[in-house]
């Protein structure tokens, strides 16, 4: 069986680093194909590296544009690619550009295409990457879903039939790396004590794009009585100045995006996150650290059920991150850490024409 993933952007790196590992494990033939959607070495390379993610096998160099353009370039570039390759499987990871340019240049070859982390939704129809998921999961073969929430979502819009409940194979890496880290080497090297920080990143358009909530935002963090780490993501930065905010100020330290063991190691010695990151949201819980989500809706709704993270707008975000600490739980929505296992074991009895 020859398996074709295409990655892009950084939360799918850490979701292929399991699945290229489960490939190796079952010596499928695993073919790597990275769209170029980010390219920064801080939010591509490293992870890479430090997930131990085998070198793209094609890199198609397409940077960063508007939606259409950056998708539509995708697309094209994907075609000759997906076509010589001819796999048994396109694997689609999330619910990126990439994402949905994988899965629509796969359908029009008639190459079958898997969705992992399938059945999300936010049904917050001005998210691209609500219609990212949603356009995916209607042009893929065989859904992914990574909870049972999702696969009701999936059955709800009559795709039932193609939905196999895996898991979540971030939860995979997040223990495996919490597992290999030492939270102690990254407190030093920032300077900050076990417990007494906080954690932020923020990236979403309808955080960022926006002058007036992203200075609402801001001035949220600065109000919150401990420091903050903010992890700035490139287009937090180049949002910031355009609005001319000032990320910071107070008790708010604004720092580079950290590689994946750095920011797990730090994340598990924090008082609390604060993000509008959908993995990050899942990574805390995970961990056990109490998560801050500025955003008015979440695709990971086991985290609020469960009472480790709270929907907020910015005038909110000081009172829930001093929050007490939520009661202990053994819950284990994502699943128990094989997912990758089980994708491709259901990728391997579904591959129809090689087997
Ligand atoms: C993308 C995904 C989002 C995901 C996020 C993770 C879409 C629609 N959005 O958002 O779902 O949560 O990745 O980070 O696919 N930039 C750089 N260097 C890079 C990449 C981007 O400087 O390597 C800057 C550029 O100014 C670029 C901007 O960031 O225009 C946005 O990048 P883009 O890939 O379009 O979307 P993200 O905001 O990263």
């Amino acid at each position: 069986m020859r398996i074709v993933s295409v990655v892009g952007a950084r939360p799918q790196f850490v979701k292929l680093a399991p699945v290229a590992a489960a490939c190796r494990a079952a010596g499928v033939e695993h073919v790597i194909v990275h769209t170029g959607q980010h390219y920064d070495a801080l939010l591509s390379d490293v992870f890479f590296s430090a997930l131990h993610i085998p070198e793209p096998d094609v890199q198609l160099g397409i940077g960063s544009g508007s939606h259409g353009e950056q998708t539509g370039a995708m697309l094209a570039a994907l075609e000759p690619v997906l076509r010589s390759q001819d796999p048994d499987w396109v694997l689609v990871y999330g619910d990126t550009n990439s994402t949905l340019a994988a899965a629509l240049a796969a359908v029009k070859l008639h190459l079958p295409v898997a969705h992992l982390e399938a059945g999300l939704r936010s049904f917050n129809r001005r998210m691209p990457e609500e219609h990212n998921r949603v356009l995916t999961d209607h042009a893929a073969d065989l859904l992914l879903a990574p909870t049972q929430v999702a696969a009701s979502h999936l059955a709800r819009e009559g795709l039932a039939e193609r939905t196999v409940v895996v898991g979540d194979v971030m939860t995979d890496v997040v223990h495996q790396v919490a597992g290999a880290v030492s939270g102690a080497d990254v407190l030093e090297r920032l300077g900050v004590q076990a417990g007494g920080f906080s954690v932020a990143t923020l990236h979403r358009a309808e955080n960022t794009d926006d002058a007036g909530r992203l200075a609402a935002i801001v001035d949220g963090l600065t109000a919150v009585d401990h420091p903050v780490l903010l992890l700035a993501h490139p287009r937090l930065r180049a949002k910031a100045d355009e609005h001319g905010v000032v990320l910071g100020s107070g008790g708010v330290r604004v720092l580079d995006p950290l590689g994946y063991p750095d920011l797990v190691a730090l994340v598990s010695q924090a008082r609390g996150v604060i993000t509008d990151s959908g993995g990050l949201q899942k990574e805390a819980f995970e961990l056990r650290v109490p998560c801050t989500t500025v955003r008015t809706e979440t695709e990971w709704v086991e985290t609020v059920e469960l009472g480790w993270n709270v929907l907020v707008g910015p005038g909110e975000i000081a009172a829930a991150a001093t929050r007490a600490r939520p009661e202990d739980t053994d819950a284990a929505p994502y699943g128990d850490g094989h997912a990758a296992q089980r994708v491709v074991e259901v990728l391997a009895e579904r591959a129809g024409r090689r087997g």
